[in-house]
């Protein structure tokens, strides 16, 4: 279990309680209408995964750390903490202004922005021009953007730099997209790569040349 700082819990509860609503909220919406309304949403990964990449962070000691898809900022709570113990940063990228925006201000109460670079732009356009050697990259974009995504940031990637990525098994309408993303990382033969049950399926790569 992690021990937050008060201001980090506090913020973390606000999260908690907003997720609660939500997933009462979506589950009177069809497939369909959630979909149309999906930028309402904080569609976080979730505690368990939350979880697990903040313990992943610390044991790799990961320092720089790339968000691709804050959305109002639950997993990027984590990340910022995680990377606090690690003496690094979080660089975390959404294309959605008010949600950046959000996640921003969430960030300043539970005193973690220096912890963390916001971006608000295209990942697709910003993986273009950032360079940097990412230690760990957690991609939880909208789905058809992770095989493009990866395939622009590979060779800045160390040897050793872990990539989660989040929705491999659910909900099943990513299957395609997932099942594509899988298929890229092990085509590449540049991975050791396990697919997790922990929340919605996290498929974790381990760069190994
Ligand atoms: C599943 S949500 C991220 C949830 C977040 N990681 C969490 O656990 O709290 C995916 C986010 O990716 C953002 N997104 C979609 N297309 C994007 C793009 N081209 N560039 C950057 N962000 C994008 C969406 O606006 C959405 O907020």
């Amino acid at each position: 279990m992690t021990a937050f700082t008060p201001q980090i819990q506090s913020v973390l509860e606000h999260y908690e309680l907003r997720m609660l609503e939500e997933q009462f909220r979506m589950q009177q919406l069809s497939p369909e209408e959630g979909m149309a309304k999906r930028d309402d949403f904080l569609l976080p990964v979730g505690k368990a995964g939350a979880e697990f990449i903040h313990s992943m962070i610390l044991a790799a000691n990961a320092q720089k750390v790339l968000e691709i898809g804050t959305s109002y900022g639950y997993s990027t709570l984590w990340l910022a903490d995680a990377v606090t113990h690690t003496n690094g940063k979080v660089t975390t990228i959404e294309i959605n202004v008010e949600k950046s925006n959000y996640a921003e201000h969430q960030m300043q109460k539970a005193q973690l922005s220096d912890y963390i670079d916001f971006v608000c732009s295209d990942v697709l356009q910003y993986l273009t021009t950032d360079h940097q050697p990412y230690d760990l990259v957690f991609i939880d974009v909208w789905k058809e953007l992770y095989v493009p995504s990866i395939k622009l940031l590979i060779d800045q990637l160390p040897v050793g730099a872990y990539i989660i990525a989040d929705n491999i098994i659910h909900p099943s309408h990513h299957k395609e997209d997932a099942e594509a993303y899988r298929e890229y990382i092990h085509s590449t033969q540049q991975f050791e790569s396990v697919l997790l049950p922990i929340g919605s399926g996290l498929e974790v790569s381990r760069k190994i040349k």
